[in-house]
């Protein structure tokens, strides 16, 4: 007898169905049942972002979020960013402003930065533009504020000079000539 939840994930754009403890986190579903290890695990605990997915358009630590909760919910992960063969144009610009070493907290730093991206867009406030009569311009977004709104993503390679450049990469700032 399986007494386990039986649930409908949509995940890139796909319908799976299973069942799982009450226990299980989308990430551990993710990575465990469904084969999609796309997805890191690095702490488990909602402190590293290598977990990081995109829940019906906001970024998530998949490691906090507990599958049973994602019912019908659209759930997009590092295995979806692509189009075909295409990549998406912030893991195209993670590729050429070298935004990884080892990679395992780059899936994460990518669906946190395509998040950023819509945020930004938006007008969400961050703790370095605040007053939102003054929203921040995606195009000049500064430096100390991709990181801010990055700040929920380690890298332990410390990677973090091409992480900031691939996002002004995606948001179309040129970057600094190489010294
Ligand atoms: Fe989820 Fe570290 S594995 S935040
Ligand atoms: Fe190794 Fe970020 S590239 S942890």
């Amino acid at each position: 007898e399986d007494l386990g939840i039986p649930l409908t994930l949509r995940i890139n754009g796909k319908t799976y169905s299973l069942r799982v403890e009450a226990r299980v986190t989308l990430l551990d579903a993710l990575r465990e049942y469904l084969g999609l290890t796309g997805t890191k695990k690095g702490c488990d605990r909602g402190q590293c972002g290598a977990c990081t997915v995109l829940c019906d358009g906001q970024r998530i630590y998949s490691c906090l979020a507990l599958a049973a909760m994602q019912d019908g919910k659209e759930i997009t992960t590092i295995e979806g960013l692509a189009n075909g063969d295409t990549l998406h144009p912030v893991q195209a610009a993670f590729i050429e402003q070298d935004g990884f070493q080892c990679g395992y907290c780059t899936p994460g730093q990518i669906c946190a930065s395509v998040a950023l991206i819509e945020e930004v867009k938006q007008g969400c406030a961050s703790a370095v533009t605040p007053d939102l009569t003054h929203p921040p311009q995606l195009a000049e977004l500064s430096e100390s504020e991709i990181k801010e709104r990055l700040s929920s993503n380690l890298c332990r390679c410390g990677a973090y000079n091409g992480i900031v450049a691939a996002v002004g990469q995606a948001i179309g700032q040129t970057p600094p000539p190489p010294e």
